[in-house]
């Protein structure tokens, strides 16, 4: 403005315009000038004369300000700095800044204006705000971004101003300088490579601004950027597969391994947590500390179940980034299974007729556990017929090793044991039970070799005898026993008709009354039989004794108790006392006791002249016979057997004392029909001596072929022969060996010692099937005039013959 009509004379640093008079002046200078420095001579511009300056007082006054920036030397009229001017304190960013002078003249009052142009040096440096800038990028930001840096400052202006700015070099920024519209410059960082907090946490640069004074002044900054994590990584597992080995049944909390995974993100980015990957139930059996990454047992580990686990793992930071790896678990056998032993099949119940070799059952052995732990040995116990054969793999045979007896063990506890090979090894047992199925293979037993029944006569039919037993040990109908009479004959009638057995008791019955003078034993067999199938059977005797009973009375055989008076004996009159007369002879068809005979006389003529012997039945003369003795005697004898009660019988006895049989005329009186009896007599002898003469005729001629050879086995006692015709019937019935049983000896009782009465029964001893009442009804007639010749012939001849 105030430029226009006024040449400048402008010096390098001093401008002095010279202003028209009364108009304004104007002065250009540097700020910062020294005091006193001579801006220009303003009397000399304004013309005014100099010499008369100092009467004028010239004095400067700034406009509107108190403050004196110049001053004007008196004497020279040079305008000159008096106070520090400071363009930035005037006019801060003024492009134009200019101070008001008034230059006052007294004496004539003038007022000059004076414009003082001050110009800008390049006093100040540029400037930041702060002394440093502080940044924090993260370092997941993208390369390209932008950061808006504060702009520097200078109090200088126009070229002094902030001319430029420069960055440090560094690894990931640059500067990005924008020029604004109005010329101010607008810097940004721009990242020009990733961050990367795990490489570099910090990055430290400075910016330089530069003014374009001359000399150039320059400001700095700090920049200081921190890098910010961002998660960027995941964590890294320190293997990617981890192996561990543990023992099966490992206690739960037990440890297992350490997983670790490493995270270089730092924070909650960093953090791991570790985790198993739970797909299946199974992975349960393990825990993982989220923490710790410590792998513990959490549940029981079997390793017949599972030998070998394998787990996925993963780590996880806390933003989510996981990885992976994997564990494998090998689990190692324990002996913890004991063997198992399973029937597979099993033959029962067993004949007990099977052969040795036999294969009874099959038995299965199982062992979970793995290698040695699974060998299983397999045993039974050792007294038992069987034993165990080793089959294929796992598979033993029971087979047995000897004959069974169902009779002796019925049954077998068969004790498996099987012992695997671990250590400590482990076993079972099994224990198999086997009965012994029945044969029939024993046939009854009788309980004694034989058997011996004893029954009185006349017993009632249908009494019991006596029993067998047999035993049959074998089970259910193959030991049931049956009884049977096995069929044969006794005496020509089959047994059935004597005897019966109950088949379920083995009770014998008799079936009739039997007689013992009929018979005295009869042997049959008794079958038992069991109810199997076929059956089997065994046969025992049993001998039936009959024993005797007093049921005969005894028989006189001598003389005939019909009282023949033919039977009359002759007593000589001269026989002395003790002469033996005559002899009863008697005989009973019992035995033992009941045919012990005794004799008593119970009635005679004349009671002191005969005696009997008490069981001879021989009678003598108790004292010599005298004339006055009767020439008749009558005696009447008794015979009794001692049984009990005993029977009797009587006989009388004729005896006729004489010498000669003619001299008894009254023999007449003693037989009763004179005249009959006579008659027949005669008939009779006539008879007697035909037959006999025929027999004796027939007997010679049998006697010449055979009796040399053979010689009568007669008993002979004294003179007395007594035929055994005369014994009892079935008196020598010998039994099976043919020995006499001495309890049947009866003989004795028999007459003996007679030597007086010739009595010769003649017959055929052996024929002891003659049945005594026969034998006994035989007349004394029948014999009368048998005579034989008792030397050569065995035959049979009887006299009954009075011997003096
Ligand atoms: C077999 O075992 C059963 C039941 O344990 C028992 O009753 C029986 O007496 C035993 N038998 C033998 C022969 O030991
Ligand atoms: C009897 O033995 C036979 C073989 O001799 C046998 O078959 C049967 O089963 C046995 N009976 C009983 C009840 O044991
Ligand atoms: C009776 O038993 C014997 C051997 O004890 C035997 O020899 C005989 O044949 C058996 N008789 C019958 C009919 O069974």
């Amino acid at each position: 403005m105030g430029y226009k009509g006024f040449p400048v004379a402008g010096l390098a640093v001093c401008f002095a315009v010279i202003l028209p008079t009364l108009a304004d002046i104007s002065y250009s200078i540097a700020e910062e000038m020294k005091q006193g420095s001579v801006i220009g001579n303003i009397a000399k511009d304004l013309g005014l004369d100099v010499s008369r300056l100092t009467s004028r007082k010239p004095r400067v006054d700034t406009e509107g300000s108190s403050k004196r920036y110049c001053d004007i030397k008196q004497n020279s009229g040079d305008l000159i700095v008096s106070q520090r001017i400071d363009r930035e304190a005037l006019c801060g960013m003024k492009p134009s800044c200019v101070i008001k002078l008034e230059l006052v003249l007294e004496n004539p009052l003038e007022l000059h204006r004076v414009n003082l142009h001050i110009q800008d040096i390049n006093d100040n440096s540029p400037f930041f705000k702060k002394d440093a800038v502080k940044l924090e990028i993260r370092e997941s930001t993208e390369k390209g971004a932008r950061f808006s840096l504060d702009d520097a400052l200078d109090a200088d202006i126009g070229e002094n101003g902030v001319k430029s700015y420069t960055l440090q070099r560094n690894e990931y920024f640059i500067l990005n300088i924008d020029t604004q519209s109005g010329g101010r410059k607008q810097c940004e960082l721009v990242l020009d490579n990733k961050l990367d907090r795990e490489k570099k946490m910090e990055v430290n640069m400075v910016l330089t601004a530069v003014d374009g004074g001359s000399p150039q002044r320059t400001g700095t900054v700090m920049i200081h950027v921190t890098v910010l994590d961002a998660n960027d990584n995941a964590p890294v597992f320190s293997q990617a597969l981890y192996k561990a080995s543990l023992p099966e049944n490992s206690l739960i909390g037990a440890a297992v391994i350490t997983v670790k995974a490493n995270d270089p993100d730092e924070g909650i980015n960093g953090e791991v947590r570790y985790e198993l990957d739970h797909f299946s139930e199974k992975n349960k059996i393990f825990s993982l500390d989220s923490i710790t990454g410590e792998v513990k047992v959490n549940g029981p580990i079997d390793f017949e179940e599972e030998s070998s686990f394998e787990i996925r793992i993963s780590a996880t930071d806390g933003p989510g980034l996981a990885s992976y790896a994997t564990l494998m678990i090998e689990v190692t056998d324990v002996n913890d299974n004991e063997p198992m032993i399973s029937v597979k099949s099993l033959t029962n119940p067993i004949a007990e007729n099977v052969s040795p070799g036999t294969e009874v059952g099959i038995i299965n052995v199982q062992d979970r556990d793995s290698e040695k732990n699974r060998q299983v040995r397999c045993s039974i116990q050792p007294n038992v017929p069987f034993k165990l054969v080793p089959s294929i793999k796992n598979y033993y045979s029971l087979v047995s090793t000897g004959p069974l007896d169902r009779e002796l063990v019925s049954e077998y506890n068969i004790t498996i044991i099987a012992t695997d090979e671990g250590s400590p090894p482990l076993s079972s047992s099994k224990t198999v039970h086997l009965s012994v199925a029945d044969v029939n293979d024993n046939p009854p037993v009788f309980e004694e070799q034989s058997y011996s029944a004893y029954v009185t006569e006349n017993n009632k039919p249908g009494s019991a005898l006596c029993s067998v037993t047999a035993q049959d040990p074998d089970w259910r109908q193959n030991g049931t026993v049956i009884y049977s009479l096995l069929a044969a004959e006794v005496n020509g009638a089959p047994v059935s008709s004597y005897l019966s057995v109950n088949g379920d008791t083995g009770v014998i019955h008799a079936v009739r009354s039997f007689d013992y003078e009929h018979f005295r034993s009869f042997t049959v067999h008794v079958m038992a039989r069991d109810n199997g199938s076929p059956p089997l059977s065994s046969n025992v005797s049993v001998s039936v004794f009959i024993t005797d009973v007093n049921d005969n009375s005894p028989q006189i055989l001598y003389p005939s108790p019909e009282g023949n008076s033919f039977m009359t004996e002759l007593v000589p009159k001269a026989a002395h006392g003790g002469s033996l007369v005559s002899k009863v002879i008697a005989v009973d068809a019992d035995s033992g006791q009941n045919a012990w005979l005794s004799y008593h006389i119970v009635k005679s003529t004349d009671p002191g002249l005969f005696t009997i012997g008490l069981h001879s039945g021989e009678i003598r003369t108790q004292r010599d016979i005298s004339e006055s003795d009767s020439m008749k005697q009558n005696l009447i004898v008794a015979v009794k057997d001692n049984g009990q009660p005993s029977l009797s019988a009587t006989c009388t006895m004729y005896l006729l004392i004489s010498d000669n049989l003619a001299e008894v005329p009254e023999l007449k009186d003693i037989s009763y029909d004179e005249n009959n009896s006579k008659l027949t007599f005669y008939l009779i002898i006539a008879l007697v001596c035909v037959s006999t003469f025929f027999l004796t005729f027939i007997i010679i001629i049998l006697g010449v072929r055979f009796c040399r050879r053979r010689k009568p086995r007669l008993l002979f006692d004294g003179a007395v022969a007594i035929p055994s015709a005369y014994l009892p019937p079935n008196y020598a019935e010998v039994d099976g060996t043919g020995t006499l049983r001495s309890a049947y000896n009866y003989d004795a009782y028999l007459t003996t010692g007679s030597r007086t009465s010739d009595f010769k029964f003649v017959s055929s001893y052996n024929d002891n099937t003659l049945p005594a009442d026969q034998t006994l009804r035989k007349s004394p007639s029948d014999f009368a005039d048998a005579f034989g010749d008792s030397d050569s012939s065995p035959e049979i001849l009887y006299t009954s013959l009075a011997e003096l």
